[in-house]
């Protein structure tokens, strides 16, 4: 893994000190990389009514969305509270909208490992499979 994945790490880590995650404690924070190296960083937002809550990487590229940006390269999540924190069934159909390759998360050790999200979510469904 290259620098990159580390420095990715950190940043959604600071992110992740702003999360709203009152009920789990589970603070998670994560960024989206464009495809022309713009980051947008997310975190989760809990709800009382607890299947309202938003997961960081939802937050994360729902920003890039809003400020035009669709061709998202990577993703890289990460938990205050503990390791090997991988994105939610629900985050993985989210990134494959918008065509992120490769996933970052971190290990045991805190380093980054690199997964491309056709290891994460084989066959996905997305927008192509509605134009058939
Ligand atoms: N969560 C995320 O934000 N991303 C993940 O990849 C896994 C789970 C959040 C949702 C909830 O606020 C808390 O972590 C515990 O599930």
């Amino acid at each position: 893994m290259t620098m990159d994945g580390a420095a990715l790490l950190a940043h959604a880590a600071e992110a992740a000190e702003h999360a709203y995650a009152p009920y789990s404690r589970f603070r998670v924070g994560a960024v989206a990389v464009t495809a022309d190296g713009r980051r947008f960083v997310g975190v989760n937002v809990e709800n009382a009514a607890y299947g309202s809550t938003i997961c960081a990487e939802a937050s994360a590229i729902s920003a890039a969305v809003t400020a035009g940006a669709r061709d998202i390269d990577t993703v890289a999540v990460y938990s205050l509270d503990g390791h090997d924190c991988f994105p939610c069934g629900n985050c993985r159909q989210f990134m494959h909208e918008f065509g992120v390759a490769t996933v970052i998360v971190a290990d045991a050790a805190g380093a980054p490992v690199a997964y491309p999200l056709e290891d994460l979510l084989p066959h996905g469904f997305g927008p192509e499979s509605l134009s058939q």
